[in-house]
């Protein structure tokens, strides 16, 4: 038993949630906190302030900021949750295994138990410069695939943190989730916030809400991960006996196809829908020099957040739901190893909108 895990088993929980605010991060906060730990929380700007929460504010891409951040505190179990975008793969690489790198330098001597990194089936799909592209594995994907022969910065990530567990003796995990749907604003993807903006502004102009993908993804079989389902499993990992230092898919636990999710989706909204029809119809082009509309209608209905690009993200949707293949994921090894965490997928996103609607997030 290293020395992290003895104290973590003592009951002195403490973790450290990278990424806090993000739409991973922020379910974690919320897991860990219903579960009775302390949480430090770490991003570069605070999120809201409650009780048995720490912000810590630190640049991940800066060694120093870490270091003072991180110097006074003493987390038993770390969530690395962050990414920072780039525009090519190489300075994905540069960057996100830099971040996680610095990060677990900045611990190095404390009492670190486990650390648990949030990657996402680009470790099956190629990194977004190649992606989809090139051979993949068959679906449904397993853990065991070998890595594609491109370079990928979840690759690099998974690297820096199998060198730091063997340096610095933490088990670790990695959680390769699809799709996520949660609860962030101004993050970079986010995949159910977008649907549902797209929605109210079809409602308000009388438009129909349009399916923007491709025929693939209309009519094949996919899945999702429900934020809340990853926060469960990244705890589960980090704090089971024997399910530790693995590598584990995370997906809801059923597979549909957005032919039959996106009339439901739609009556939700009560708006009218359009499935495929021929051709995608990406929402970038659709919904472009849309602003003005959300911010009137930001004004209209009181809503939070008057700025459209902080509550869409129509690229990223437009990705996954464009791609001409079909995405499905193996949850066989979690299971195995004791995690039947379930969500229906149609039902995240219903209890998702709901709470849209509740903080005044979509009118
Ligand atoms: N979202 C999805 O649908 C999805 C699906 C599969 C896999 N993934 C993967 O999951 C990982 C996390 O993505 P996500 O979508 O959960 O992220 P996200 O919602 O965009 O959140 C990113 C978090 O990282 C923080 N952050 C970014 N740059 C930082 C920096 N320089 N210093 C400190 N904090 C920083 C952000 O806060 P500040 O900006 O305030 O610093 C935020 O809290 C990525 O590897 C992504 O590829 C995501």
């Amino acid at each position: 038993m290293t020395a992290g895990t003895a104290a973590a088993s003592q009951g002195e929980r403490t973790a450290l949630v990278v990424g806090a605010t993000g739409i991973a991060g922020s379910a974690l906060v919320e897991q860990l906190l219903a579960e009775g730990w302390s949480v430090l929380a770490l991003s570069r700007t605070a999120g809201a302030e409650r009780s048995g929460v720490r912000w810590l504010s630190a640049d991940l891409t800066s060694a120093e900021s870490l270091s003072a951040a991180l110097a006074p505190v003493d987390p038993s179990h770390v969530f690395f949750t962050a990414w920072s975008r780039r525009d090519t793969e190489e300075e994905n690489i540069a960057v996100n295994a830099g971040m996680l790198r610095d990060l677990l330098a900045a611990l190095r001597g404390k009492d670190v138990a486990h650390v648990a990194l949030m990657t996402g089936l680009k470790h099956y799909l190629g990194p977004f410069e190649a992606y989809a592209a090139g051979e993949m594995a068959d679906t449904p994907f397993h853990e065991e695939e070998p890595r594609l022969p491109v370079a990928n910065f979840y690759y690099a990530q998974e690297d820096e943190l199998f060198a730091a567990a063997a340096a610095q003796g933490f088990t670790w995990s990695v959680h390769r989730s699809h799709t996520v749907i949660g609860h962030a604003v101004g993050n970079a993807m986010n995949m159910g916030l977008t649907l549902a903006a797209q929605a109210a502004l079809c409602r308000e102009t009388g438009e129909p809400f349009v399916f923007p993908g491709s025929e693939t993804q209309w009519n094949g079989l996919t899945d999702m991960t429900d934020a809340g389902l990853l926060a469960e499993h990244m705890l589960w990992a980090a704090t089971t006996p024997g399910a530790a230092d693995e590598a584990y898919n995370i997906v809801n636990g059923d597979v549909f196809r957005w032919r039959w999710m996106w009339p439901r989706l739609a009556a939700y909204f009560g708006v009218d829908w359009e499935g495929y029809a021929g051709s995608p119809r990406p929402l970038e082009r659709a919904m472009t020099g849309r602003e003005e509309q959300w911010a009137e209608l930001a004004r209209r209905y009181g809503l939070a957040e008057p700025r459209l690009d902080r509550v869409a993200s129509w690229w990223h949707t437009d990705s996954d739901l464009g791609r001409d293949i079909e995405v499905v994921t193996d949850m066989g090894k979690s299971r195995d190893a004791g995690f039947t965490g379930y969500r229906r997928t149609l039902d995240a996103f219903t209890a998702l909108f709901d709470r849209y609607r509740a903080e005044n997030l979509i009118p």
